[in-house]
């Protein structure tokens, strides 16, 4: 059983999909580990210390995919159009486990199955307790929320903490937080540690606990619908017009007195709901900060910029891409203890290789090819 960690090619990507810890542990359960030479480097791991865990280095993708049996990334693998086609390297029969955006990228999906390629998409991966150590969208969005902050900070002309000085008082900076699922309750909990007077809103009510167990303040519409919202996977619906017209006017009271919004508002398969309007924007004192984590996509501000910081009415909107990759080695070390954990129940140790249980959710969850078809159920033509 060999298997690949290449290097990650898309523009501004530096986390890798294993960490000297994992790879360790797939040598000493008896994989053959290669990774490609400089795999690690955006997440400051030398090819050196995969060598000292057991891995070899292979030179070029072309050598460390050719005869893989399962290759290990965090992003999709380029296509031809993108003038790097590196599904082409995997051999056929090859599993290949990423972060495929497989309802957003169908053709691809096809694509591997034509290619014979058995393909996995981590962020597929059910939502249920057993599988909290396999969430690669938790372990992520965990770093995007803290890193959120800290790029608000790095760019808001105040401090965040109350200081009471000789020369005088400074006021705490006002947060507010919108979305509160896992980037959202982290953005909490760094701002609460940066000194910020923090609050919080979601559609989802059984937020309001964990909000104030952070020490938040929470900001909602307190009727029967939002009391209704929250459906069986966790997960945010769609909220009727009326309750979004009067959510929009709480939320612009609140947000004039805000100096930093962090936004992060997502609804699965769709794009991201709008929650500050221009007209918000305008409302807010200058110097005034908005992180959109939700900018790749659609944004939750329509004025923020995917991969810009732009200014408008005096606020700056900051729009950062991929921002797990702005933590890249906690979050490659967390991204590959995801793969390692979702792995290792399916090792067979007489054969030395994978064998995955099919009745398994997480097996049946997140695999979108098997054996030359598209196999996962919201792929399927006409799903
Ligand atoms: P997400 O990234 O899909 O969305 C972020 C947040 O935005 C959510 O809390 C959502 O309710 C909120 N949102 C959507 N539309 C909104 C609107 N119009 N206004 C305000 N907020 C809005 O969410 P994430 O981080 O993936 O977590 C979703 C839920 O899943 C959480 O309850 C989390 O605890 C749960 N979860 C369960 C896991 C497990 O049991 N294995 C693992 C991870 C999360």
């Amino acid at each position: 059983m060999k298997i690949a960690i290449p290097k990650e090619r898309r523009p501004g990507e530096k986390r890798v999909a294993a960490s000297p810890e994992t790879v360790k542990k797939y040598v000493q359960m008896g994989a053959e580990v290669v990774v490609e030479t400089g795999a690690g480097a955006g997440a400051d791991i030398p090819d050196q210390a995969f060598v000292d865990a057991g891995a070899k280095i292979a030179p070029d993708a072309k050598a460390a995919l050719g005869d893989a049996d399962m290759v290990l990334k965090v992003q999709r693998p380029m296509t031809a159009a993108e003038g790097n086609d590196e599904a082409a390297l995997l051999k056929k029969g090859a599993v290949l486990l990423a972060m495929l955006q497989p309802l957003q990228q169908r053709e691809q999906v096809k694509g591997y199955a034509a290619a014979g390629i058995d393909a996995y998409a981590m962020e597929l991966m059910p939502r249920i307790t057993r599988a909290q150590s396999m969430d690669v969208l938790s372990s992520q969005s965990n770093l995007a929320g803290y890193k959120a902050v800290l790029d608000a900070a790095a760019v808001f002309g105040r401090a965040f903490p109350m200081m009471m000085t000789s020369a005088g008082t400074i006021a705490p900076a006002r947060v507010f937080i919108m979305g509160v699922g896992v980037a959202g309750l982290q953005a909490i909990a760094t701002a609460k540690r940066l000194g910020a007077v923090v609050s919080a809103t979601d559609v989802r009510p059984a937020t309001k606990e964990q909000v104030e167990s952070l020490g938040g303040k929470f900001v909602w519409v307190d009727d029967e619908e939002a009391r209704a919202s929250q459906t069986a996977g966790g997960y945010a619906k769609e909220m009727s017009a009326e309750y979004k017209a009067k959510q929009a006017a709480l939320i612009a009271e609140t947000i004039k007195k805000q100096d930093i919004i962090i936004t992060t508002a997502l609804i699965p398969g769709r794009p991201a709901p709008v929650l500050v309007t221009e007209e918000m924007v305008k409302s807010m004192k200058p110097g005034s900060v908005i992180v959109d984590l939700a900018v790749e996509a659609g944004g939750n501000c329509p004025l923020s910029r995917p991969g810009e910081i732009v200014e408008a009415y005096g606020v700056k909107l900051v729009g950062h891409t991929n921002v797990p990759s702005r933590v890249a080695v906690d979050a490659s070390a967390l991204y590959a203890k995801n793969l390692f954990n979702f792995l290792t129940p399916h090792w067979d140790k007489e054969a030395k290789s994978f064998k995955f249980n099919r009745e398994d959710e997480t097996v049946s969850g997140i695999c979108v090819t098997l054996g030359g078809q598209v196999v996962h159920p919201s792929l399927k033509e006409g799903a």
